[in-house]
């Protein structure tokens, strides 16, 4: 039951879809211009004013609840020729953008959206090869391996 007591996060006072726009405005700025995002996301958007406009609307839905955006991120991103580190990249300009847009609260908020939407995707798209601690959005417990497993002998396995 480890969802029993799980409650939407509350709103940060000072979140609201102006902000939010701005940070999809300036985040989309960067990946445009960014030597492995922009290859991917240039030849598709060809409106990236309409495209911040859907993003905007997405992430309001996602963070204020604004139920505006309809859409299938999954389906959309499964014919991308992306691989772990375009997740990654995508990833740490979100960070970056969110900390010069947002105040701490709000951003660390929209950071974990961000790091659970993309680990949900990338599940989905299976990529979850080198995915460990606070990358994956899952909290590591273990990170030794199991107490019953001895090291291989030097030179066994080559
Ligand atoms: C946490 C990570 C990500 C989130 C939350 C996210 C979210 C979204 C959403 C909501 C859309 C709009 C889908 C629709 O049309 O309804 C979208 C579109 C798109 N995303 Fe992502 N995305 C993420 C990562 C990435 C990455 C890593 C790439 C690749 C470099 C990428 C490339 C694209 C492209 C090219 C589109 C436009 C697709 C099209 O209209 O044909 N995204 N994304």
């Amino acid at each position: 039951m480890h969802d029993a007591g799980r409650m939407p996060n509350a709103i940060p006072a000072n979140l609201d879809e102006a902000r939010l726009a701005t940070l999809v405005e300036r985040f989309y700025d960067k990946v445009h211009i960014d030597p492995l995002l922009g290859p991917v996301f240039n030849p598709r958007v060809d409106d990236w004013d309409a495209h911040k406009v859907l993003m905007t609307s997405f992430w309001t839905t996602v963070a204020l609840h604004t139920g505006h955006y309809r859409g299938n991120p999954l389906g959309k991103h499964q014919p991308l020729p992306i691989g772990v580190q375009h997740f990654q990249r995508w990833l740490a300009l979100w960070r970056e953008t969110a900390g010069e847009v947002l105040d701490v609260e709000s951003a660390a908020l929209m950071i974990g959206y961000a790091e659970r939407i993309g680990y949900g995707m990338r599940v989905g798209m299976g990529l979850t090869q080198h995915l460990r601690g606070r990358e994956s959005g899952i909290p590591v417990r273990a990170r030794q391996p199991p107490a019953d497993r001895t090291p291989a002998a030097p030179g066994a396995n080559g």
